[in-house]
């Protein structure tokens, strides 16, 4: 495996294991407030992530240069203020929006940057 995918794939853990502790919090206390938090470190945090580190596995080539650091760095930051944001807003205080929608924009542009990745890729 190849440090960059590594990198990845690390993070996923880390959101994975948060999110599978809020899930069991959450069926423990039967209070599901949090549920679309839980979903969104799950979706976007593990499995989003894990397709990133998998890709970057399969395609060395794509992880070197400038733009490959960026969409690491837009990609953690994109999803730590969406989990904040989502959590303020999820507990009714309104102050968290325009971290959510921080989060949203820079978790849609690492996608993007994926995307175009994916569209630079050699194919066989
Ligand atoms: C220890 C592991 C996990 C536990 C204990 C857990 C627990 C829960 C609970 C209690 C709910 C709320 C159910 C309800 O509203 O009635 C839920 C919803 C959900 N979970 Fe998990 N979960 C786990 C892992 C995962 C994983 C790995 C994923 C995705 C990769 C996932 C995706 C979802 C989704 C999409 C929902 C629906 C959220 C919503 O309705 O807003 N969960 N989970």
């Amino acid at each position: 495996m190849t440090a960059f995918s590594k990198r990845f794939l690390l993070c996923a853990v880390a959101y994975v294991v948060v999110g599978m502790a809020l899930g069991t919090h959450m069926g423990a206390n039967q209070d599901f407030k949090l549920a679309p938090l839980h979903a969104h470190m799950n979706l976007v945090g593990w499995a989003t992530m894990a397709l990133f580190a998998w890709f970057y596995n399969a395609v060395p080539a794509a992880a070197e240069g400038k733009l490959a650091q960026a969409h690491f760095w837009i990609a953690q930051v994109g999803i730590i203020l969406f989990i904040i944001g989502l959590y303020m807003v999820l507990n009714e205080n309104m102050a968290g929006e325009p971290i959510l929608i921080g989060g949203e924009m820079l978790t849609s542009l690492s996608m993007l940057i994926f995307g175009y990745k994916v569209w630079g890729t050699d194919t066989a």
